[in-house]
């Protein structure tokens, strides 16, 4: 492709939006790849710190993140932005006083360039898309979507195998109200030859209107009744929390919990030696301590890194500066 082509590519980022994984394509998603590693490599040289000069980025985030939150937030500031950061308005902010949602970003988009907003509302940040000029981001709302971490699992599958087609995976735990695994296997779809094999309690199966949808994109998901089933080729195990805090009764999440839960004994009966094994965090259980130090267990490093690095490329892309 040429430079004058990904050039336009790149401009069709320019100050839109991003809800939902449904926004994107498969080449968006490969400019977002191709971008991501282009920051790593200046990053290694030392340079690219003032990639995101002179731009202002509101994060609000009205639900309680501990990556999502401070991966922004570091992007921004390493490649030479700053941030006005709000975390939990819903008591720090006029929001206590009855202020609605379409006025907050009203307000904040008057002193920012981008808005970078979580919510426990599905929905939330469509709301406030449409009522901001500037450009929002969506990190992450209610049992909705979680685009941003889905294309950080994204890349760093990619940079383990080369390739998001033609991958085997297992997406387990919670995906019912899952908003990470929602938008991962929307960008899966994408892609041609991915197979997925679904691990959850069956409260809290992915839904039926989403496997219908999914599977409509061309997608192959299997749903497994037990670990028993996990096919021993697969290329990665992506494990998700069973959340406590979408569930009204207490007795409910305590039967379902850690339901399934990655053990080095499993990794052995049911694994291979060229998987990864994937979280998006916090986990609470789900993944035995011991399997922390396994060279295929990326959570805690490869894909925490590449957090931050698709944010980078994400907000450079959105404002324009690559
Ligand atoms: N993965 C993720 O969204 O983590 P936080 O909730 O800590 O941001």
């Amino acid at each position: 492709m040429s430079i004058k082509n990904l050039a336009s590519i790149n401009q069709s980022f320019y100050k839109k939006d991003l809800i939902s994984i449904d926004q994107l394509d498969p080449l968006s998603i490969q400019i977002i790849f191709r971008t991501t590693q282009h920051i790593i490599d200046l990053l290694q040289k030392n340079e690219g710190g003032d990639i995101l000069k002179g731009v202002l980025a509101t994060l609000l985030f009205f639900e309680p993140s501990s990556r999502t939150f401070s991966s922004f937030a570091a992007a921004i500031k390493r490649l030479g932005g700053v941030t006005v950061e709000y975390q939990n308005p819903t008591t720090t902010s006029s929001t206590v006083k009855g202020e609605t949602l379409e006025d907050t970003v009203r307000v904040f988009e008057n002193y920012s360039d981008i808005i970078i907003m979580r919510h426990p509302m599905t929905g939330a940040p469509i709301r406030a898309a449409q009522a901001a000029h500037a450009p929002v981001v969506n990190a992450g709302d209610g049992s909705g979507e979680h685009p941003t971490q889905a294309l950080l699992d994204m890349v760093t599958l990619f940079q383990r195998f080369g390739r998001v087609d033609h991958l085997k995976g297992v997406i387990a735990g919670d995906l019912l109200y899952g908003r990470t695994v929602h938008s991962l296997i929307k960008a899966f779809a994408m892609f041609e030859g991915n197979e997925l094999y679904l691990l959850s309690p069956p409260e809290l199966s992915l839904p039926p209107e989403l496997m219908k949808e999914f599977t409509k994109k061309g997608i192959k998901l299997t749903q497994l009744e037990t670990e028993k089933e996990i096919p021993t080729d697969c290329q990665f195990w992506y494990w998700t929390r069973v959340q406590k805090e979408r569930f009204s009764d207490i007795k409910e999440y305590e039967r379902v919990k850690n339901r399934y839960v990655v053990t080095p004994e499993l990794l052995k009966e049911r694994g291979n030696k060229e998987m990864v094994i994937m979280h998006p965090l916090p986990r609470v259980g789900e993944i035995d301590n011991r399997i922390d130090s396994d060279p295929r267990a990326l959570y805690l490093t490869n894909q925490v890194k590449n957090g931050m690095y698709i944010r980078m490329a994400l907000i450079a892309l959105i404002m324009g500066k690559l």
